[in-house]
């Protein structure tokens, strides 16, 4: 290998990065059989690592995947040892650690796994955050929506599986558009969220973001941004929004743990608000990152105690 993480960790172990086998039977591997997490970890502090925790355990209750009773143990300690062997723990480092469980390997061919509990597989990586590329701050990010569209009847299109081939469609879309993300809409034709992040809306004083029932992933930024808009003298808002809503957004952005919160500018090449990266974006950004650090809030104009609670800390 010549490039990117050196160790992962698996099944309780530390291997080296192109020693790190899973088996071709995974049903990870054969089905996206399997959920996943990923968050970020700033100067070795893992960032809401409590929620992502119990995300995963949604996720793998969606899919019905026994998980071992010690997982959110076993995975702290396995992140901090993983961080250590990268060399992403130190004060300066800043990580994204990724989580991924599939139901496990399982020799005979099919759907329907065997009854019985099966021995997930587990596996933690990390890279160094790289910062997003200049243009995506200064000019902000341009969407097209994906020919696919998201059914808020679909049980699982609230999970965070490994089961990723419409993401990834969605993403080739964008790209050979010449966009930066695709986004989903409804069956219904409502704003549902990006391909690795959700969507917030401003007009006036109101800041917008589709409703949990609109087929999105229940993100960990999206209910931090929820609490920081109170305490920022803004009315957080969560609906069912149209494309036209977002056409006449004063500002528009995506949010998610590692990329953190990035501006929109334009949506099927008609610009959003004056087109630049706004204000309020900008300012939620900094703030999220303030937190990332593990520095104190800086917008205070109400009391939330999660707001103040360090982020490192969780267990
Ligand atoms: C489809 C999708 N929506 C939203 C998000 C944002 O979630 P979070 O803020 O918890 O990272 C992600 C994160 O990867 C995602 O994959």
């Amino acid at each position: 290998m010549t490039d990117g993480p050196v160790h992962v960790w698996l099944d309780g172990s530390i291997l080296p990065a192109d020693g790190a086998h899973v088996s071709a039977f995974d049903r990870g591997f054969q089905l996206g059989d399997g959920i996943f997490e990923t968050l970020r970890a700033r100067g070795g502090r893992l960032t809401e690592l409590a929620e992502h925790l119990a995300r995963l355990r949604r996720s793998a209750s969606g899919l019905d995947i026994a998980l071992p009773a010690d997982i959110d143990a076993s995975v702290t300690a396995g992140i901090r040892d993983l961080l250590e062997a990268e060399g992403l723990a130190g004060p300066a480092a800043d990580a994204s650690v990724r989580i991924t469980v599939t139901r496990g390997a399982f020799r005979g061919r099919g759907l329907l796994p065997p009854p019985g509990a099966m021995a997930p597989t587990i596996a933690i990586q990390a890279w160094p955050v790289a910062p997003p590329p200049p243009g995506h701050l200064t000019d902000g990010l341009h969407l097209v929506a994906s020919d696919i569209r998201r059914d808020p009847e679909n049980p699982l299109a609230t999970l965070k599986t490994t089961s990723r081939a419409d993401y990834v469609h969605a993403r080739l879309e964008a790209r050979r558009a010449g966009a930066d993300d695709a986004l989903f809409l409804t069956t219904d034709g409502h704003l549902s969220e990006a391909t690795s992040a959700n969507i917030f809306l401003l007009r006036g004083d109101e800041l917008a973001t589709p409703d949990l029932a609109c087929a999105i992933l229940p993100g960990t930024t999206r209910s931090w941004i929820l609490g920081w808009a109170s305490r920022a003298g803004l009315r957080p808002i969560e609906g069912w929004l149209t494309t036209r809503d977002l056409a006449e957004a004063d500002e528009a952005f995506l949010c998610s743990s590692v990329a953190g919160i990035l501006p929109v500018t334009s949506f099927e090449g008609r610009p959003i608000g004056d087109g630049r990266p706004g204000p309020i974006t900008l300012r939620a950004r900094a703030e999220r990152e303030a937190f990332i650090r593990g520095e104190a809030p800086l917008a205070t104009s109400g009391s939330d105690p999660a707001a103040d609670r360090d982020p490192g800390l969780s267990p």
